[in-house]
């Protein structure tokens, strides 16, 4: 079944019911094939995409460039630093400027609320590549790989998120788990618990859907039998530095490690994070945390689990590509 998304921002998970998204998801798979067999036909020649990022970013910038480039669309990336927008122009106004000249606005920065008022006057598609609040295209790539990994209908997948659960990453997967239909146990201390607003949004959701959404600070229980382990970072962007002695108080009872994957009693599940990942000293923030709280395997997941095979992380990753070239062909094709 084809939905007409044309000219739909997307910029929370709530922009699109649940056959919206498998909608979108069914072409992600479709948009895979035909970049792997060749057979790829550029539907957004001539349309010019804004790339506005507040934050840094590989995944998500490296996506909508190529997911562009293949369907024959242009680009321009304004870094953290790139734009006037903030310092000497409000949203509202570089919304404005912005609809004038392109086609559709990605973004990523701190506040929903700029996001939203980036899409109220823009008057072209507005695309959220991560707030504080939400990650939706994450969502989509998340999905799609789980369904290809586990071969399962969206409502089959029983899977867990643990870790922080009240920033974008866990608050996403609540209403994302919530209209798939889907079983998301999420685990995590009660000081970093889900706000109550985004599981009331997602309880309503899942009455409708049928999906299961359980909390627990019991990492064991919230594992049994799940077809997948996800985490994210135990800081996020736009946090201070300064928090990270408390959250790996915390958080250290949440660790993804060998342990916690064998007692989901799953031979075949499987580990996934949206990354960047702290899982050894290559990188200048995991080597300082790493030495600093002595965690030498790792910080949210131990370099055991993460190159294991189990580890599906790089397909999440190459995921992005597809699904955020689907929201694009959907929205402005
Ligand atoms: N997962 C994700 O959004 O990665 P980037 O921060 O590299 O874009
Ligand atoms: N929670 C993380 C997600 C990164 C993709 C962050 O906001 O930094």
């Amino acid at each position: 079944m084809a939905y007409n998304l044309k000219n739909r921002n997307f910029v929370k998970e709530l922009d699109f019911t649940p056959t919206e998204m498998k909608f979108l998801l069914d072409l992600s798979s479709s948009l895979k094939t035909a970049k792997y067999t060749g057979t790829e036909q550029a539907q957004l020649s001539g349309k010019n995409i804004a790339l506005l990022f507040e934050k840094t970013s590989t995944r998500t910038r490296a996506a909508f460039e190529v997911a562009a480039y293949d369907q024959g669309a242009h680009v321009t990336y304004f870094d953290p630093s790139g734009s006037q927008m903030g310092h000497k122009e409000s949203i509202a106004d570089t919304a404005r400027v912005l609809g004038r000249m392109y086609d559709a606005i990605e973004y990523r920065g701190k506040n929903q609320s700029d996001m939203e008022d980036l899409a109220t006057h823009a008057g072209v598609p507005v695309y959220n590549g991560l707030t504080d609040e939400w990650h939706p295209t994450q969502m989509l790539a998340d999905f799609l790989t789980m369904h290809e990994s586990s071969r399962k209908p969206y409502t089959d997948i029983s899977y867990a998120f643990i870790g922080d659960l009240r920033f974008n990453m866990a608050r996403s997967h609540i209403v994302m788990a919530a209209l798939m239909g889907s079983d998301l146990r999420l685990a995590g201390p009660s000081q970093l618990a889900p706000p109550a607003d985004v599981v009331a949004i997602a309880e309503t959701i899942a009455a409708k859907t049928g999906a299961s959404i359980t909390f627990t600070d019991d990492v064991e229980a919230a594992v049994d039998g799940v077809d997948f382990v996800h985490t994210d970072v135990w800081v996020s962007m736009g946090e201070s530095k300064d928090v990270w002695t408390e959250r790996i108080k915390e958080l250290k009872p949440y660790q993804i490690s060998t342990r916690l994957m064998n007692a989901t009693g799953n031979r075949d599940v499987k580990f996934m994070h949206c990354l960047p990942g702290f899982h050894d000293t290559n990188t200048v923030v995991g080597s300082q945390i790493m030495e600093h709280t002595n965690m030498p395997d790792g910080i949210e997941v131990t370099h055991d689990v993460f190159e294991s095979d189990a580890s599906i992380v790089f397909d999440q990753a190459e995921n992005r590509l597809h699904t955020i070239k689907a929201v694009m062909v959907a929205t402005l094709a």
